[in-house]
């Protein structure tokens, strides 16, 4: 028996923002250090230190935005430390990522050099922990400021005649824990504060994102929006995808179906939670002003054995090329209050798009995901509605498919997750609206022989996308064979 998805060709539900597909790097483990950064010395081949097979592979998905310098590492990070030449920068330690010595040889410069490769905007997260409003207002006054000041002075002394456009603007990161332990009202003080001296400088308009809340933390969201909204542009969001428990963690290769499970399920909680944290934001903000922005999400495991546990590296299989798709999906859905959402992280650390060793480089399950589900950028995002059939595990089920469809320059993408280890999805695809007028112009389809297959240095295409054969057509839309546990991607354009 088929599964009927109607999806309404002719009936948008607001613009998927792009920034959606955004990525974090922090100083943190191997992700800005050997994931991005080699230095111009190194036998990897670079491009002014930053390398460029990253780079290149990067690219190929349209990434719109990357926030640095942190996470935890934005509340101790002191800006001034990052520029002028490199060899007498100062060398610092980096207490929460390890322990190791921060040499600085990756600062504003060099991250704006980045952002130029990845043509990208720069998203930049300020120091309220440890920092005084006095730097982080310097901050913006050396990278945006046009004209004669002390601060745009110095960057001229160090190379950049003209400010850089900034747009992305974080005050302060986690304020509730690593960035000062503060309760709400005393934030939300400090940010109106700091935020009054974040300038605009001439035709350079921030965007100005307030520190939100923790998982779950509503009271949080609640305090920020009545004693912040109108001082803010977006207000931020963090959940992770932890199996087991934040103390008892799990590994990222050796699952069983019960954590398979556990991870789909704890993956689709970001629907509830940006429901309800929506839900506040409009009692302050009815008119959807303020962005929601979920600028940490991803799957946290233990390290690897043998890893530093400071440096946060894990290995990434189906199992998070399905959390990708299934958030993915969430952000779409919720584009009406979502702004901006920012996979942690880039390279090497958490759930990466790449992991490096040395100068070798491998693509992820999670950036086939991100690559394929690009087409969403900037589109309509169109209503759905239908069965999405049920798993079920020890008496829970969860929806066995998520689906979500957008329409951009006379294309429509349809992009769908099965989250069923063990049974295929036989789905009855109905484009109202569209009966007859469209055909198939690709398909693509990211499954694997077994759960926990990964790429490895040794097997660096072990899991890739393939073509999606088991689609075809009918004469109201199309007929999919949804493998068990895939992510696909089907592309239709208008006759
Ligand atoms: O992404 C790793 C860390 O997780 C970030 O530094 C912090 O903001 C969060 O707790």
């Amino acid at each position: 028996m088929s599964q009927k998805v109607v999806i309404h060709a002719d009936w948008s539900q607001g613009t998927i923002s792009r920034h959606i597909y955004g990525h974090f790097a922090e100083h943190l483990g191997r992700c800005i250090y050997e994931g991005l950064w080699v230095g111009e010395e190194s036998p990897i081949p670079n491009t002014k230190g930053i390398r460029n097979d990253v780079v290149e592979a990067l690219k190929k998905l349209n990434i719109p935005n990357l926030r640095w310098p942190g996470g935890c590492f934005a509340d101790e990070y002191h800006w001034e430390d990052g520029i002028g030449p490199r060899e007498s920068r100062k060398r610092m330690i980096n207490t929460h990522w390890g322990g190791v010595v921060e040499n600085n040889h990756f600062g504003t410069h060099e991250f704006f050099q980045l952002c130029d490769l990845l043509e990208t905007e720069p998203y930049i997260c300020g120091n309220v922990g440890s920092g005084s409003v006095q730097e982080m207002s310097e901050w913006v006054e050396y990278m945006t400021f046009d004209g004669e000041s002390p601060m745009a002075s110095r960057r001229k002394e160090n190379g950049r005649e003209k400010p850089w456009k900034l747009k992305y603007f974080g005050v302060g990161n986690e304020n509730w824990g690593c960035g000062g332990n503060m309760k709400p009202e005393y934030y939300a003080d400090l940010y109106r504060r700091y935020q009054t001296y974040v300038r605009q400088y001439g035709d350079n308009k921030l965007y100005k994102i307030a520190g939100g809340a923790n998982v779950d933390d509503y009271r949080w969201t609640e305090v920020l929006m009545r004693e912040a909204a109108p001082l803010m542009d977006g207000l931020s969001l963090h959940n992770y995808t932890i199996p087991g428990s934040w103390e008892e963690k799990k590994p990222s290769l050796t699952f069983d179906e019960n954590d398979w499970f556990e991870t789909m399920q704890k993956s689709l909680r970001m629907d509830e939670l940006i429901t309800r944290h929506s839900t506040i934001m409009d009692r302050y903000d009815p008119q959807k002003r303020v962005g929601l922005i979920v600028d940490e999400w991803g799957t946290w495991f233990l390290v690897e054995p043998g890893t530093n546990p400071g440096f946060l590296y894990q290995q990434n299989t189906m199992r998070d090329a399905l959390v990708a798709g299934i958030h993915l999906h969430v952000f779409h859905k919720h584009c009406d209050r979502v702004h901006m959402a920012n996979l942690a992280q880039m390279v090497n650390v958490l759930q990466a798009v790449i992991l490096t060793e040395g100068s070798q480089m491998l693509l992820t399950p999670t950036y086939h995901v991100m690559e394929m589900f690009k087409v969403h950028q900037d589109a309509e995002h169109l209503a759905i509605h239908g069965e999405f059939g049920t798993y079920e595990n020890n008496g829970v089920t969860l929806p066995q498919v998520t689906v979500s469809a957008s329409k951009k320059d006379g294309r429509i993408n349809v992009s769908l997750c099965n989250l069923d280890p063990n049974r295929s999805a036989d789905l009855n695809l109905e484009l109202r609206g569209l009966e007859g007028s469209f055909e198939l112009a690709s398909g693509r389809v990211l499954v694997s022989g077994d759960i926990h297959d990964h790429n490895t240095f040794q097997e660096p295409t072990k899991v890739a996308p393939r073509e999606f054969k088991e689609v075809s057509l009918t004469d109201k839309g199309l007929r999919v064979n949804l493998p068990a546990a895939s992510v696909a991607i089907i592309e239709l354009v208008e006759k």
